[in-house]
């Protein structure tokens, strides 16, 4: 996977990303992360990329000018359009189905804006997806990017060492994980539940899997009532 940043915080973005796991996909080649300054497309002598907005209003705009170039200094260079995301609190909600279904891309490019956003116009011209990551306001789209690009570089095939765990995780089949337990069997009191330590895996999953719905009942009932939708036969 490909993943192309129109931004204009850079270092931002490269910092975060080359960390843990993600720098280590990075480092392996399953991943590669170029992060496109918008400011290097300034036509402005001073490189500025925002001015005020049309019709009156509080702060700035980025102009689409900047912007367009810097989408097309990817597109050019790699001879093709791949969907192109806009980071806003306007977007669809970002969730793992999301994720899932973007690792299936080859490239993304992902677009962060700053300020009070950007000239409609350029959106128009080149977004393809408007996704937002929650419903509050970040100052601009370098974190939601690096949220996306996080969750979505580990749905990609060999960036998890153990295959496995991208799958019996939160989330999958509307489910929350179970909790999990390591080393002592014992601490400040308390035991590892005994069905852990007992070898039977039959039973450890059935327990795990009741386990899985209590939790997901007690802390994300919004998310239980679909899991009951899905599961009519319940
Ligand atoms: N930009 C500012 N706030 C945002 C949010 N919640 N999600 C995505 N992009 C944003």
């Amino acid at each position: 996977m490909r993943f192309y940043v129109l931004t204009l915080f850079p270092d931002m973005v490269l910092d975060g990303l080359h960390t843990s796991i993600i720098g280590r996909a990075l480092q392996a080649g399953h991943l590669s992360i170029e992060a496109v300054n918008i400011r290097d497309y300034s036509a402005n002598k001073h490189q500025k990329v925002d001015d005020y907005p049309y019709g009156g209003g509080a702060g700035m705009l980025m102009q689409a000018q900047p912007v367009y170039d810097a989408f097309r200094s990817v597109t050019e260079r790699i001879g093709r359009k791949p969907r192109c995301i806009y980071l806003t609190p306007q977007g669809k909600t970002f969730h793992q189905g999301m994720a899932k279904e973007l690792a299936l891309e080859e490239e993304l490019i992902f677009l962060c804006g700053h300020y009070e956003g950007i000239d409609e116009r350029v959106l128009e011209e080149i977004v393809t997806d408007y996704v937002s990551i929650g419903d509050y306001v970040l100052t601009g789209g370098e974190l939601p990017a690096m949220v996306m690009i996080d969750a979505i570089s580990r749905m990609v095939p060999g960036v998890l060492s153990n295959e496995a765990s991208g799958s019996s995780e939160s989330f999958e089949d509307c489910l929350l994980e179970y909790p999990q337990y390591s080393r002592p069997e014992e601490w400040m009191g308390k035991k590892v539940p005994e069905i852990l330590l007992s070898g039977h895996h039959k039973n450890i999953e059935a327990w795990r899997r009741e386990q899985s719905k209590l939790r997901t009942k007690e802390r994300r009932p919004d998310l239980w009532e679909q899991y009951l939708r899905e599961h009519p036969e319940l």
